[in-house]
């Protein structure tokens, strides 16, 4: 038979996490997917319904309804415009869209190592180039500067930051915050700040890097803060109106617009009601957080693991083979994710989302002690 597939997947699979997925039993515990198994807020549902009934569905602008646009600005403390805003179906469409808008063949796109792994399979598919900088693995994943400005060569584009890290679900230092954006200032750099994390501080509160620069674009979604992943709807945010607007005809050609039920929830999900559930969740996420990393720490006091102060991941050393000790644990019923397959300083870490029911949890963590300790 005919092989009818182009030359652009080449390379490019199914995301290790949704493999490993796939591939365990079927009653495993999933501590490994990205989500916040949460309760949707009540509120949001009955506006959910109330719009429903109310509207018929139909295609909006391709940017996206004024009034959601209009919410997410006041969000962002009015610091753009809604031109400047172009709502995506999820912060993942954001990013395609705004990858593709930007990237020419062998563009070079600077990425922590580690961090999410889609950014660099979205960077392939759209034929650039990823240039990896260093947080150091021996300094809480710190940024290492030199690796950061020596990445940087004619053809850096631009770099992305997770921030709130996945998988570290750490921030930046304002320092080195600071420090990145004065080099990519002076570069001509364009900065992409993936914030899909940001409402989901652990202690103190956590801002938006977003500003009135014209090289920042911020993107984010309501999929984690509100645990509503299903919904599929983010968005891409910058002064630079010239910009949005271009990444604004990828989006037509990729999706023509966001879903409207999903976009007419934003100014609802975004108000100060709709942060009452976001707030809810911190607190059951800071508990989750606490108790599960206590526990591990009474089994193996000298634990190595990122400092988080943001949820929802805990990122582990037991000193084994992340792949190895994945591989374990699934075959015992709880899925994790191998560090490594977020670049090589996540190596014999692994990533544990512990945002799930306290039970499981539970279960899950004896479980890995359990094998933990045999290993040994
Ligand atoms: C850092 C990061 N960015 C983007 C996404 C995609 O989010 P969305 O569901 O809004 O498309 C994820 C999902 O796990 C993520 O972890």
């Amino acid at each position: 038979m005919k092989d009818f597939t182009s030359n652009n997947l080449a390379g490019i699979n199914k995301s290790a996490i949704r493999q490993i997925f796939d591939s365990a039993p079927k009653d495993s515990i999933n501590l490994a997917l990205g989500e916040i198994l949460f309760p949707e807020s009540q509120f949001l549902k009955s506006k959910a319904k109330e719009i429903i009934s109310k509207y018929n569905s139909v295609y909006t602008t391709n940017a996206g309804l004024l009034e959601s646009r209009e919410s997410i600005c006041n969000y962002y403390n009015n610091l753009v415009e809604p031109d400047g805003v172009c709502i995506t179906n999820g912060a993942e469409e954001a990013i395609f869209a705004t990858l593709f808008t930007i990237i020419n063949p062998n563009d070079e796109i600077l990425l922590a190592n580690p961090t999410y792994l889609a950014y660099d399979t979205i960077i392939k598919m759209v034929k650039g180039k990823t240039k990896y900088f260093q947080l150091d693995p021996n300094n809480n994943f710190e940024l290492n500067r030199d690796s950061f400005r020596m990445a940087i060569t004619s053809k850096t584009k631009a770099v992305i930051l997770c921030n709130p890290s996945n998988p570290l679900s750490k921030v930046f230092s304002n320092d080195d915050i600071k420090y990145i954006l004065e080099i990519a200032e002076e570069n001509e750099i364009l900065v992409i700040i993936d914030e899909i994390y940001l409402e989901l501080y652990l202690f103190e509160r956590s801002y938006s890097l977003l500003s009135k620069a014209k090289n920042i674009i911020v993107i984010s979604s309501l999929s984690k803060s509100h645990c509503m992943t299903g919904w599929r709807i983010g968005w891409a945010v910058s002064a630079n109106t010239d910009l949005i607007d271009r990444i604004t005809v990828a989006h037509q050609y990729i999706s023509t617009c966001a879903s409207f039920l999903s976009q007419k929830i934003i100014p609802f999900a975004l108000s100060k009601k709709g942060m009452e559930s976001v707030a809810m969740n911190r607190v059951l996420l800071r508990e989750r957080q606490k108790c599960s990393l206590e526990f591990l720490l009474e089994h193996f006091p000298s634990l190595k693991y990122a400092r988080s102060t943001h949820a929802p991941y805990l990122f582990l050393n037991f000193g084994f083979d992340d792949l190895y000790l994945t591989k374990k644990l699934v075959s015992e019923g709880v899925i994790v994710v191998p560090g490594s397959v977020f670049g090589a300083n996540g190596k014999n870490y692994i990533r544990l989302n512990y945002a799930t029911d306290k039970k499981k949890i539970g279960e899950a963590l004896i479980k890995i002690v359990i094998l933990s300790k045999n290993i040994e």
